[in-house]
């Protein structure tokens, strides 16, 4: 069962207030009776698309050598794998199944643009990925088989590393807790936490939810960037008005105000707001999304009023931001302003996956803004009949 609330006995609010970022947290019987949206078939199949990110991990049990191959891959190579130690990784496939995204939905608990993708792996026999740490929260949903978990420890970039393989391994990692999930238990791991999965059995299926968090590094980068794009060389320093020193080679507080000053003016209004809208919602495949936008044989709409149900684009991210003015509605990178009056459609949009128009009409400005995402491909439609 996957249209179920996914954390027992704990509210959304307790497990924002006292896990979330802070501490692991074991939910036996997560999603009761779950039967995998995706099968270990599909995965695979999955896996051998031009367009779909995987991974296969094989671990040497011989000599603790690890590989890593990069799909897409043929079919004939699963039937070469061994018979234990490997697993097979695939990302975002909540972009390609309707029902893994659906699944996704159950963890809007947390904010649309803080979410990533449902990556899921299958494992034969103790496969794994090894000791490692990520920088991001996850959700480690047993789908199928048994997986044993173990956790410890906090790592971080500065942390040993074998310098041998081609995955992340911690050579001092050392487990301090372990569990053996079953189908329907789930694992939450805030960052940095140490782990090691490890299939128990073959037909292992763990499904990740995984999180997103900008490093500080990348949004000062990337918004000073965008600030830079808009500014011509003329614009510079300037001190039409400089005084005398007593020493020339003092840097006075008089023009660091001014640098200073170029700063703030790059905060001004709601610049940051509008920018970091557009950042988060960039989509993790832009290509993809570029091939839409340029497929001529994709259906066009002109007649919003023959729409039956909006789906929004299993790939697609939406976010607003609710400004002075305006309501900034963000989907795949791109703003679109609203009038306020229009809260209330872009929060129906951005919260949930199909919206049912049943051929109701709506203002111009409406009209205009889905047509634009139905043409940009953040969303896509059925007619009634
Ligand atoms: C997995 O093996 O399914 C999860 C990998 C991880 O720990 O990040
Ligand atoms: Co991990």
């Amino acid at each position: 069962m996957i249209n179920h609330f996914p954390l027992g006995e704990i509210s959304a609010e307790q497990f924002l207030a006292e896990y979330w970022q802070k501490k692991p947290l074991l939910i036996r019987n997560a999603f009761p009776d779950f039967i995998p949206p995706v099968t270990a078939d599909e995965l695979a199949g999955l896996a051998c698309e031009e367009d779909v990110e995987s991974r296969l991990i094989i671990q040497n049990p011989d000599n603790d050598d690890w590989e890593l191959e990069h799909g897409p891959f043929d079919e004939e190579r699963f039937g070469e794998l061994p018979e234990s130690h490997w697993t097979l990784l695939v990302q975002a496939v909540d972009h390609w199944s309707p029902e893994a995204a659906e699944l996704m939905e159950r963890f809007r608990f947390v904010p649309n643009w803080r979410i990533d993708d449902l990556m899921i792996s299958y494992a034969a026999d103790q496969g794994g990925v090894g000791p490692h740490y990520d920088n991001y929260d996850v959700f480690l949903i047993q789908a199928s088989g048994r997986r044993r978990w173990e956790i410890g420890g906090k790592y971080d970039q500065n942390s040993p590393r074998r310098p041998d393989v081609p995955v992340m391994i911690l050579p001092e990692w050392e487990a301090e807790e372990a569990w053996v999930l079953n189908p329907g238990d789930m694992l939450y791991l805030p960052p940095q936490v140490g782990h090691n999965g490890f299939a128990d059995g073959d037909d292992c299926m763990t499904y990740s939810v995984g999180f997103r968090a900008p490093a500080k590094s990348e949004i000062l980068r990337q918004y000073t960037d965008h600030l830079s794009d808009q500014l011509t060389s003329e614009q510079r320093y300037a001190d039409p008005d400089l005084k005398l020193q007593e020493n020339s080679g003092e840097i006075s507080a008089l023009a660091m105000s001014q640098v200073r000053q170029m700063f703030i003016d790059g905060l001004e209004g709601e610049a940051l707001e509008r920018w970091f809208g557009r950042f988060m919602t960039e989509p993790k495949y832009p290509e993809l999304f570029d091939a839409l936008q340029h497929n001529e044989d994709a259906p066009q709409t002109t007649d919003l009023n023959s729409i039956d149900l909006l789906h929004r684009n299993e790939g697609s991210r939406f976010a607003y931001y609710s400004g002075e003015e305006l309501v900034h509605l963000f989907a795949d990178g791109i703003e679109y302003p609203l009038a306020k009056e229009h809260l209330d459609f872009v929060q129906l949009l951005c919260s949930s996956p199909e919206v049912a128009l049943n051929g109701q009409a709506f203002c111009t400005e409406i009209n205009r803004v889905l047509k634009a995402l139905i043409s940009n491909g953040s969303l896509y439609y059925e007619t009634l009949d």
